[in-house]
C-alpha cells in the first residue's frame, strides 16, 4: 500500500476502494416492531446486494465494518446472533464469491472468535485468493487504534530500527490495498467509530441518514456522484490539478 501522505494517489472517476460503516440496522428494525437482530439479518441480505452493485460499477476493493471491538459491550444475545450470522454466511456465501471471482479478506483481533469461526474465515481466504474481482474485506473485531498498534509491534519484532511509515505499512490489515478513496456511513451518526484511522487520512467521506438494510444502488450512485464532485487536492492548490480534475 503507498501511504498518501507520502504519494498522491491514482485518480479515477469511480472510487477503486470503498469504505463502509454499515449502521442503523437496529433502527431499521425497532420501526418495524422487530427485534434488532432482523435489522442485521436484513443487513446481511443488503451487503450481498451493494457487493455485486460494486462488481458491476468497477469498484475494486469494498471494505466494510461489520463488529467493533467496542460492539463486545451489546447485550450477549445480540453478539451470539451476530457471532452465527458471521459463522453461517462463511459457510454458506463463501462458495457463491467464490464462483463470481471475489476475493474475501477478514481483518481483524480474531483470538476472540470461535474456533468454528477462525476456521471458517482461513477457508474463506484461501479459497478465494487467487481470485481477481473485487476484493472484500470484513473488518470483525476490528479497531483502527488496534491495527495500529499491532502493526507498530509487528515492525518491532521484524527488527525495525526506527518506526516510519515504511516500516508500518506493511504490517496494516488492509496490506497491499489502495487507501480509501470514499468512505461511507450509514444511520445517521457523523463520527468513525475506530474504524480504519490510519487508512482513512486523506479519504472523502460522505455520511448519510439511511439505515443500512435501505442502502441500495441508488443509495450508493448518490454517494458516487457526491464523491464525483469533490476536489483531491491531496495538499496542493486547485491551480496544481490536472485541468479535469479541478472542480471550480
Ligand atoms: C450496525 O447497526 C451493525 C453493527 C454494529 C453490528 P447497529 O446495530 O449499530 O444499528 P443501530 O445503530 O442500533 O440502529
Ligand atoms: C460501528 O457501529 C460499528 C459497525 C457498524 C460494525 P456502532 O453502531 O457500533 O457505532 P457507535 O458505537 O454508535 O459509534
Ligand atoms: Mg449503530
Amino acid at each position: 500500500m503507498r501511504s498518501s501522505t507520502q504519494a498522491v494517489p491514482e485518480h479515477t472517476t469511480i472510487p477503486r476502494h470503498i469504505a463502509i460503516i454499515m449502521d442503523g440496522n437496529g433502527r431499521w428494525a425497532k420501526k418495524r416492531l422487530l427485534p434488532r437482530v432482523m435489522g442485521h439479518k436484513k443487513g446481511l441480505e443488503t451487503l450481498e446486494a451493494l457487493t455485486a452493485s460494486c462488481v458491476r460499477l468497477g469498484v475494486e476493493y469494498l471494505t466494510v465494518f461489520a463488529f467493533s471491538t467496542e460492539n463486545w459491550r451489546r447485550p450477549v444475545d445480540e453478539v451470539g446472533f451476530l457471532m452465527n450470522l458471521f459463522l453461517q454466511s462463511l459457510q454458506k456465501r463463501v462458495d457463491k464469491l467464490h464462483k463470481n471471482n471475489l476475493r474475501l479478506k477478514v481483518i481483524g483481533d480474531r483470538s476472540r472468535f470461535a474456533p468454528e469461526i477462525i476456521a471458517g474465515i482461513s477457508h474463506a481466504e484461501t479459497l478465494t485468493a487467487a481470485n481477481t474481482g473485487l476484493t472484500l474485506t470484513i473488518a470483525a473485531d476490528y479497531g483502527g487504534r488496534w491495527d495500529i498498534l499491532q502493526a507498530v509491534n509487528q515492525a518491532i519484532a521484524a527488527g525495525a530500527r526506527e518506526i516510519t511509515e515504511a516500516s508500518v505499512l506493511p504490517y496494516l490489515s488492509l496490506g497491499a490495498a489502495p487507501e480509501p478513496d470514499l468512505f461511507i456511513r450509514t444511520g445517521g451518526e457523523t463520527r468513525i467509530s475506530n474504524f480504519l484511522l490510519w487508512q482513512l487520512a486523506y479519504t472523502e467521506l460522505y455520511f448519510t441518514d439511511k439505515l443500512w438494510p435501505d442502502f441500495g444502488e441508488p443509495e450508493l450512485m448518490q454517494a458516487i456522484q457526491s464523491y464525483q464532485t469533490r476536489e483531491r487536492r491531496f495538499g496542493r492548490t486547485s491551480e496544481q490539478l490536472p485541468a479535469e480534475q479541478q472542480r471550480s
